[in-house]
C-alpha cells in the first residue's frame, strides 16, 4: 500500500452516462481514504500516448455526479498498438506507440492506471499489463452491457430508460395512426438494450443479434394482431440484428482497423419490408446516440460510485490486472483476461427471452 502514491485514470471507448460519477468516486476515495494523488489522462489512450495528463483535485470533481459524458474526454480510436499517425486522402498510416505510453507512465510517475471502458479498452489495458508490466485496474462501462466479469455495466440502465421512454412515445403515435413503428436501438453485437427495452415497452416483436429473424415470422405476428383488431404494432430491433442467412445492415464503413463498421439501418430494412408485405403503414426511428447522452439514472450513479470506490480498494491492495464488477449484490474483482475472453451476449434460452415469449413477444422465429 505504501508503494502507491500516484494513480492515473482514463475513460476509453464510447462515452456513457456514469463516467463522471466513477471519476468523482475514484478521486474522492483517493484523497479522503488514502491520501494519494489522482491524475486525469485526457481522451482515453490518446492521452497516454501524447502525454496529456493533468492532476485532478477534489474541486475538479465537485458537481459532476449527475453530469453525462466524461470530464476527461474519451476516444474509441486511439489504440497504442496501432496508433494513427497520418491520414491522407483516405490512406492511413499507423505505428506502435506503446513506447510512448510507457514513457508517459514514467514521466508522470504513475504507479497504476485505472482504465474505465468496455471490451476494447480493457483488451488494451490487459496487453499493457501483461506485455509491458504497466499496473492497471479496470472498471467496466458501456451502454451495450456486453462485457463479462460483471452482471451489469453502468450506462446500460440509463440507455435502457431512454429506449423504453422512446418506445412509450412511439406506442401512442402508432396507436393513433394504426401504424407499425420500428424502433432501432444500439447495442452493437449484443441484444441487451433491445431485449430489455422491448420487454419494458411492450414490444410486439423484438429482434436481437443473438436470434436471427425470419421476415415471414414477423409478418405472422403483425397479421395476427391485425386479425384480432389490434391495428398497430411495435417492433424493437437491435442495430446488430440480422435476418436468418442475411448480413448485418451497415450504415457506413470507415478506414479504422479497430472498428471499421458503423451499424445502422436495420429498422428501415425491416420497416420497408413490413409495409410492402402487409400493406400496413410503417415508420422507423433510429434512436442513435441519444441513448448515450444526458444524466445517468440513479442506478447508474450508484453502480458507478461503487465501482470507483472498489477500484481504488483494488489499487491500494495492488490487485493489478483485474476488473471490478457487480456479482449479485456484491462488487468483486475478476482478472481482465477472463472478463474479455468471451463477450457477454443474450442467451436465446434465457429466462428473459422465455418471459418475453410467454407474454406474446415474437423474436421473428
Ligand atoms: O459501444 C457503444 C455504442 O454506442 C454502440 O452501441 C454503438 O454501435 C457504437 O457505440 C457507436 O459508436 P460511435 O459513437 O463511434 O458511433
Amino acid at each position: 500500500m505504501a508503494n502507491i502514491k500516484r494513480i492515473g485514470i482514463l475513460t476509453g471507448g464510447g462515452d456513457c452516462p456514469g463516467l463522471n460519477a466513477v471519476i468523482r468516486a475514484v478521486v474522492i476515495t483517493a484523497y479522503r481514504q488514502y491520501g494519494v494523488e489522482i491524475f486525469g489522462i485526457r481522451d482515453g489512450f490518446g492521452g497516454l500516448i501524447e502525454n496529456n495528463v493533468e492532476k485532478l483535485e477534489l474541486k475538479d470533481v465537485s458537481g459532476i455526479l449527475p453530469r453525462g459524458g466524461t470530464i476527461l474526454g474519451t476516444s474509441n480510436r486511439d489504440n497504442p498498438f496501432q496508433y494513427l499517425v497520418k491520414k491522407e486522402k483516405g490512406n492511413c498510416e499507423y505505428h506502435d506507440a506503446s513506447a510512448q505510453v510507457i514513457q508517459t507512465v514514467k514521466d508522470n510517475k504513475l504507479d497504476v492506471v485505472i482504465t474505465v471502458g468496455g471490451d476494447g479498452t480493457q483488451s488494451i489495458a490487459h496487453r499493457l499489463y501483461e506485455e509491458y508490466g504497466i499496473p492497471v485496474v479496470g472498471i467496466p462501462k458501456t451502454i451495450d452491457n456486453d462485457i463479462d466479469g460483471t452482471d451489469i455495466t453502468f450506462g446500460f440502465d440509463t440507455a435502457l430508460g431512454i429506449a423504453t421512454a422512446s418506445i412509450d412515445k412511439l406506442h401512442s403515435t402508432a396507436e393513433s395512426h394504426h401504424r407499425v413503428m420500428v424502433c432501432e436501438v444500439m447495442g452493437r453485437y449484443a441484444g441487451w438494450i433491445a431485449l430489455e427495452a422491448g420487454l419494458a415497452g411492450g414490444g410486439d416483436v423484438i429482434l436481437i443479434p443473438e436470434i436471427p429473424f425470419k421476415m415471414e415470422k414477423i409478418m405472422d405476428k403483425i397479421t395476427a394482431r391485425a386479425n384480432q383488431g389490434k391495428r398497430f404494432s411495435l417492433v424493437v430491433v437491435a442495430e446488430g440484428a440480422k435476418e436468418e442467412g442475411g448480413d448485418l445492415v451497415v450504415a457506413r464503413e470507415v478506414t479504422d482497423p479497430h472498428d471499421p463498421i458503423r451499424l445502422g439501418g436495420i429498422s428501415q430494412y425491416v420497416g420497408n419490408k413490413i409495409e410492402d408485405l402487409t400493406g400496413i403503414e410503417t415508420r422507423f426511428t433510429i434512436l442513435g446516440h441519444v441513448q448515450r447522452g444526458g444524466s445517468p439514472s440513479a442506478f447508474d450513479r450508484i453502480l458507478a460510485t461503487r465501482f470507483g470506490y472498489h477500484a481504488m480498494e483494488a489499487v491500494m491492495q495492488e490487485k493489478f490486472g483485474c476488473l471490478v464488477g457487480l456479482r449479485g449484490k456484491e462488487i468483486k474483482t475478476t482478472p481482465i483476461k477472463e472478463a474479455i475472453a468471451v463477450p457477454r451476449r443474450v442467451k436465446p434460452d434465457s429466462d428473459l427471452v422465455n418471459t418475453a415469449k410467454a407474454v406474446g413477444t415474437s423474436f421473428g422465429i
